[in-house]
């Protein structure tokens, strides 16, 4: 069946600043913005309260055969909901983050994501946000977008996004006239913000190496580099980018 409306893919590394920009250009065009890592991080949630061993694809399946994950769109972002659960808050933490990036290598549990986020999308009018939208959820997205930038960048939005002292600097995504002097940063925060910046290259790393639909560029995906370009400049980029995909 023919969807009515278009899906815009946006794929891309963490901490590129693609949950910010999927929340934008859904508002903008009055899409649903699904974040579907948000998925992923439900079933790892799922996994470690059930003690599952990441590594191990059957007994992650069978979880999966019997775990509802529901993604509720809001303006800010996607409520998750694990068999009914509210678990939008737990799945950011740092151990489900990990866990996520560990699960998602399984062809076949990927293959039972893909399937929902493909129902979900069906009729289109959604951001989808994601590390493989563009190549194997909707290889046929009317617009694709794959957000990126220098892992240096992207190590310390993470960083300012989960530190709250940060918070009130930057919003959930930094721009760099808004650094606190050098003075301020603690040692202890040195370190954290080294952890940080350490587990995302790991991270990466996976994403960007497994068999399955790794995180890679679409052939026909516009590439957009943020590694210089502030939030409004990525945002309107972004948005011109829409603009020239979609019939008037
Ligand atoms: O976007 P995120 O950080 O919430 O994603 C969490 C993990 O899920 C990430 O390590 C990669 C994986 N993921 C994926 O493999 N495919 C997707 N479409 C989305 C996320």
């Amino acid at each position: 069946a023919k969807r009515h409306r278009p899906v815009i893919a946006i794929d891309g590394p963490a901490g590129a600043g693609k949950s910010t920009l999927a929340a934008h250009l859904a508002r903008r065009f009055g899409f649903l913005n699904l974040e579907t890592g948000a998925m992923y991080r439900a079933l790892a949630l799922k996994a470690i309260e059930n003690d599952l061993s990441f590594d191990e694809e059957a007994p992650l399946l069978d979880l999966a055969a019997y775990t509802r994950i529901a993604l509720e769109p809001q303006a800010e972002g996607n409520r998750v909901l694990l068999d009914g659960q509210d678990v939008s808050r737990r799945v950011r933490e740092a151990d489900v983050t990990a866990a996520a990036s560990k699960v998602s290598v399984h062809p076949r549990l990927r293959a039972w994501m893909v399937q929902q986020q493909q129902a979900l999308g069906a009729g289109g009018g959604v951001v989808m946000e994601g590390r493989d939208i563009g190549t194997a959820v909707f290889p046929d997205a009317e617009v694709k977008i794959f957000l990126d930038a220098a892992p240096e960048v992207r190590g310390d939005r993470r960083y300012r996004q989960v530190t709250p002292s940060f918070q009130k600097f930057s919003g959930d995504y930094d721009e760099s006239t808004t650094s606190a002097p050098d003075s301020q940063v603690s040692e202890q925060q040195r370190i954290k913000q080294e952890g940080i910046i350490r587990d995302m290259k790991e991270r990466d790393e996976r994403d960007r190496n497994r068999a399955e639909s790794p995180l890679q560029a679409a052939v026909d995906a516009v590439i957009l580099d943020s590694t210089t370009l502030s939030l409004d400049e990525v945002l309107a980029r972004a948005e011109q980018i829409v603009r020239s995909h979609l019939p008037a």
